[in-house]
């Protein structure tokens, strides 16, 4: 009989991780499994399959691995949204909150093209503060956001709320309420 596992059963829940309190969804237990890694990328592009998308862009860090994935599937080019001081040449940046910090996003600023239409992807949704930092960094290249993809949504956290109301459609594989 076949695996009937579902996306979100591939995923682990470690308790106080990085501090007391969080319930940190690890995804590297999805990741790792073949299986589960090729069911979570088909069903990240699948509601875009269709759509004129230009690139994919992903947010630092387990939305590289993700999104390269998603850029391979759709035969599309891959652009990385980092942590400040890690990209080479210009960068333009945006600051944010997080669940559990402060941070900011940069962006090369010939990664796109005005126009260019672009998938956000990412592993997981919160309060949806770095993605609407990458949101910022794409539009203020010119570019548009068709949608963001993610694997988990924390709905009580309001990211979806967040993203929605900025007019970005999002998309997710599982929620933990
Ligand atoms: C996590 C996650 C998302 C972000 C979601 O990354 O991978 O990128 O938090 O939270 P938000 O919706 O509240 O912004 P994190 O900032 O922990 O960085 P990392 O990927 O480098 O671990
Ligand atoms: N990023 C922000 N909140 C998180 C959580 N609860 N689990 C994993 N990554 C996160």
């Amino acid at each position: 009989m076949p695996s009937q596992k579902t996306v979100q059963d591939y995923i682990r829940t470690i308790p106080d991780f990085p501090h007391a309190g969080i319930l940190f969804r690890d995804v590297t237990t999805l990741f790792q499994d073949a299986r589960g890694f090729r069911l979570a990328v088909d069903q990240l592009l699948a509601p875009f399959v269709g759509e004129k998308i230009d690139m994919v862009a992903g947010l630092e860090a387990r939305g590289f691995i993700l999104g390269g994935a998603v850029a391979h599937q759709l035969s599309k080019g891959f652009v990385p949204i980092r942590k400040k001081g890690k990209l080479p040449a210009r960068t333009i940046e945006q600051d944010y909150e997080l669940e559990y910090g402060r941070a900011t996003v940069e962006i090369h600023d010939d990664a796109l093209e005005p126009g260019q239409k672009v998938l956000l992807v990412d592993d997981l949704l919160a309060t949806g503060g770095t993605a609407e930092a990458g949101i910022r960094l794409i539009e203020r290249l010119g570019a548009e956001v068709v949608g963001c993809t993610f694997v988990v949504d924390l709905p009580d956290l309001g990211g979806r709320k967040r993203l929605e109301a900025m007019g970005v459609p999002v998309h997710a594989l599982c929620t933990y309420a």
